[in-house]
């Protein structure tokens, strides 16, 4: 594994063995066990979208490992002057370890990729967030104590989200369902993956079908970052149905869990009522978002086996 592009690209061990190494990370802070296996080394942190999780668990992870970590926005550095991600990919392979990239197209990333000599890592394109969905998983398993079995339901707007959730969920021997509106399915790579996993994958247009024996129920934003001229049109679609709210918790399973990715738009995706009652829950899935970037720099940038 040179990169973290997107979770298909991983095998079911590969996603396991993060989530161990995600979990040594986080017993290792949490007890002061020394732990600076990037002593010296730099990562490249190039945001072309906004970012209040991504930057600051990238930059303080790599601080706790030994590194250091560089903010590159998109419109400051040469990049929003329209210098190729080609020669970006080399310019920064020749100064640092390591490149972390939010940006929209997912062939952006691919391209970094395929031109950088140094291990790439997606915090967010239009397409998936495979750093978010490591953390869920993480905290899931943290909480259950097992994936294998448990049904993680999704609801609202087939995104990034979306797209890495089923694929990371059906990866780990979870069942999946997503209920979203029509026109707002997940991208058909992802519905083609999911194919081949037959019943254990649900695609609904109804919540309440979804929600039921849900073990893990999840949504995200109704208009992500790019699509903020949509959103009357995207209210429209979702308002008063694909909403995570008390009458859907009542059909999912006992001891549910609920995950968002953050940042929420309470009484819009989710209730403030289901937001609070399970806040815990959330907040730690932002917290492990530090923990498994943590394992996935180690692993990648020559820090952990
Ligand atoms: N969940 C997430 O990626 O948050 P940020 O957009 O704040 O980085
Ligand atoms: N789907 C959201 C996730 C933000 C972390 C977006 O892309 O804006």
């Amino acid at each position: 594994m040179k990169d973290l592009l997107k979770l298909m690209d991983l095998s079911r061990e590969e996603i396991l063995h993060i989530l161990d190494t995600a979990d040594q990370m986080k017993y290792s802070l949490k007890h002061n066990i020394p732990h600076q296996v990037l002593a010296g080394k730099t990562l490249a942190m190039v945001f072309e979208k906004n970012s209040t999780r991504t930057r600051v668990s990238f930059e303080t992870g790599m601080y706790q490992l030994g590194g250091h970590a560089l903010f590159l926005s998109g419109k400051e550095s040469q990049i929003g002057r329209g210098e190729p991600i080609q020669d970006t990919a080399r310019v920064l392979s020749r100064y640092c370890d390591g490149i972390m990239i939010r940006t929209y197209g997912q062939e952006e990333v691919e391209t970094l990729a395929q031109y950088a000599d140094i291990p790439v890592i997606n915090g967010l394109t239009d397409f998936s967030h495979p750093c978010q969905v490591l953390a869920d998983l993480m905290t899931v398993r943290e909480k259950m104590t097992r994936l294998e079995g448990l049904k993680l339901t999704f609801i609202g707007d087939g995104n990034n989200m979306a797209n890495s959730l089923i694929v990371g969920a059906l990866k780990c021997g979870m069942k999946a369902a997503i209920a979203c509106p029509e026109g707002y399915e997940p991208d058909e790579k992802v519905l083609a993956f999911a194919k081949d996993f037959g019943a254990d994958f649900q695609l609904c247009r109804d919540p309440k079908e979804a929600a039921v024996g849900a073990d893990v129920m999840v949504t995200d934003v109704w208009a992500s970052m790019g699509q903020e001229e949509e959103r009357a049109k995207r209210v429209a679609a979702f308002a008063g149905v694909y909403q995570v709210n008390e009458e859907l918790m009542a059909l999912t399973n006992p001891g549910c869990m609920v995950q968002h990715c953050l940042p929420a738009h309470r009484e819009e995706e989710i209730t403030t009522q289901v937001f609070e009652a399970h806040a815990d829950e959330i907040f730690e899935e932002a917290e492990n978002r530090l923990h498994a970037q943590k394992a996935v720099m180690a692993l990648l940038m020559g820090g952990a086996q």
